[in-house]
């Protein structure tokens, strides 16, 4: 899995290669369980439908140093990472992220390069600086390795309204159930619940951002091109004026990312409705909260639903072993609870993919998880392998 870590020039031809692979099959529809797979929310309205498609093409464009690209970037399209079985979904890719953490107080280090720390320059940066990759800012203390996650239904996820979530907030743990998740509060007092450290609040945003941060490609709501440890990028490495995508290309992009459709859910069998209840009872849903639900939203289709992402979106102490940086509120040792959804497309798992199987993963449970993981290591292997097989088919 980390046999891939950004390995220079071909990764751009894999990308390539990658779209061509992304249409579907028969035989992945099959494996991944529906026809909606990759495609949109159903009951979209004409104008919506219309965004996504073009979104969808956003979504796969593969910049070049000429349209934009750099001069720092981790890879050259979103779909390049998010591209298995279909584009919205998983990636073998591994970024490396790094943050300060001192006296308490967290920086994410974005006035000296970070958070996300690109491990491409394009050729007109390498001249000039004769840098590969952005070096870690002196400053962090800490780096981190994060796998690309899928993010289909993710939209559903943006829909959540901020009480539902802060409602199974706990900081205290005042239940005294030994979990006390807490929200990821942004500088502006929203909700964060995007990325793993819950550390932005909208969807938007994040594709907004995820633009520079992983591409360089700077846009009317994410406008500033990321630099090597602060300082002004040497002249005549970023030719294309800035914003090098339009609000138009922006707003298709948020649309295509909005309305990706959920994994279909698996069919109910008497077997995973049994696993399902296990894994209430030993605790599991205590984080990973079966479904939420949608407020009203002015998109019809995201309104009012049910969100099977066996997540509560909050942040949880999971202990020392997994441990690596702070992020806006989230302390080291902190993570949002990983949505479930989606977890048949996984091969590696926990942020960094270090788990290579499901057991592996619950296993490393620690902290206010460590309860629920000892009942879990407690129960007959047979029905440790139905939860497993429950949740494989998420
Ligand atoms: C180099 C690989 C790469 C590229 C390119 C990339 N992503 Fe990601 N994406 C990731 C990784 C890694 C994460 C996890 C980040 C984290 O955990 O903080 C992520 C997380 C996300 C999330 C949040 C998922 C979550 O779990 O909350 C969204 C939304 C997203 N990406 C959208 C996009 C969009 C839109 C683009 C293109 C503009 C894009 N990504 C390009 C690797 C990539
Ligand atoms: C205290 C909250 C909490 C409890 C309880 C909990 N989890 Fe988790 N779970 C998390 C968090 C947080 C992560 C992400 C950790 C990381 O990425 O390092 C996670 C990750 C996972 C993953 C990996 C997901 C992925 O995409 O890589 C699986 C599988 C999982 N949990 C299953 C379980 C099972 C089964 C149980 C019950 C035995 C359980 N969890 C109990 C919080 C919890």
């Amino acid at each position: 899995m980390s046999g891939r870590i950004f390995l220079p020039i071909a990764v751009i031809t894999l990308g390539l290669a990658a779209c061509e692979r992304q249409l579907p099959t028969g035989g992945l529809l099959a494996k991944a369980g529906g026809s909606s797979l990759g495609r949109s929310l159903t009951g979209l309205k004409t104008d919506e439908r219309q965004l996504f498609d073009r979104g969808s093409a956003v979504f796969a464009t593969v910049f070049t140093p000429e349209t934009g690209l750099g001069p720092l970037f981790n890879a050259a399209s979103c779909a390049e990472c998010h591209e298995d079985p279909v584009a919205g979904a998983v990636g073998d890719e591994v970024e490396v992220h790094a943050t300060s953490f001192q006296g308490a107080v967290c920086s994410d280090l974005s006035a000296v390069g970070g958070p996300v720390i690109q491990q491409f320059v394009t050729p007109a940066l390498h001249n000039a600086l004769g840098i590969d990759k952005e070096p870690v800012p002196a400053l962090a203390t800490a780096t981190a390795m994060r796998t690309t996650p899928s993010i289909l239904g993710f939209g559903l996820l943006d829909a959540v309204p901020e009480a539902e979530i802060l409602a199974r907030a706990d900081p205290n743990d005042v239940n005294g159930d030994g979990i006390s998740g807490r929200p990821n509060m942004t500088a502006d007092g929203h909700v964060g619940r995007f990325g793993r450290k819950a550390q932005v609040a909208t969807l938007r945003e994040f594709t907004a951002a995820a633009f520079v941060m992983e591409m360089g490609i700077t846009n009317p709501e994410s406008a500033v091109e990321q630099t090597v440890g602060g300082n002004p990028l040497p002249a005549g490495v970023d030719p294309t004026p800035e914003p090098e995508l339009s609000q138009a290309d922006l707003d298709a992009a948020d649309a295509f990312v909005r309305f990706l459709a959920p994994p279909a859910p698996p069919g109910i069998t008497v077997e995973r409705a049994a696993s399902r209840q296990l894994f209430t009872q030993i605790g599991c849903a205590g984080c990973h909260v079966p479904a939420l639900t949608t407020g009203p939203n002015p998109v019809k289709v995201l309104s009012n639903q049910s969100v099977p992402a066996f997540t509560d979106l909050l942040l949880h102490d999971m202990g020392p072993t997994l441990a690596d940086i702070c992020l806006g509120q989230a302390l080291p040792a902190e993570f949002r609870t990983e949505p479930l959804m989606g977890l048949r497309f996984k091969s590696a798992f926990l942020h960094d993919g270090r788990a290579t199987t499901v057991e592996q993963a619950i296993d490393f449970h620690g902290g206010e998880a460590q309860a629920s993981r000892d009942r879990f290591a407690g129960l007959p292997a047979g029905e440790r392998a139905a939860i497993v097989r429950f949740l494989r088919g998420l």
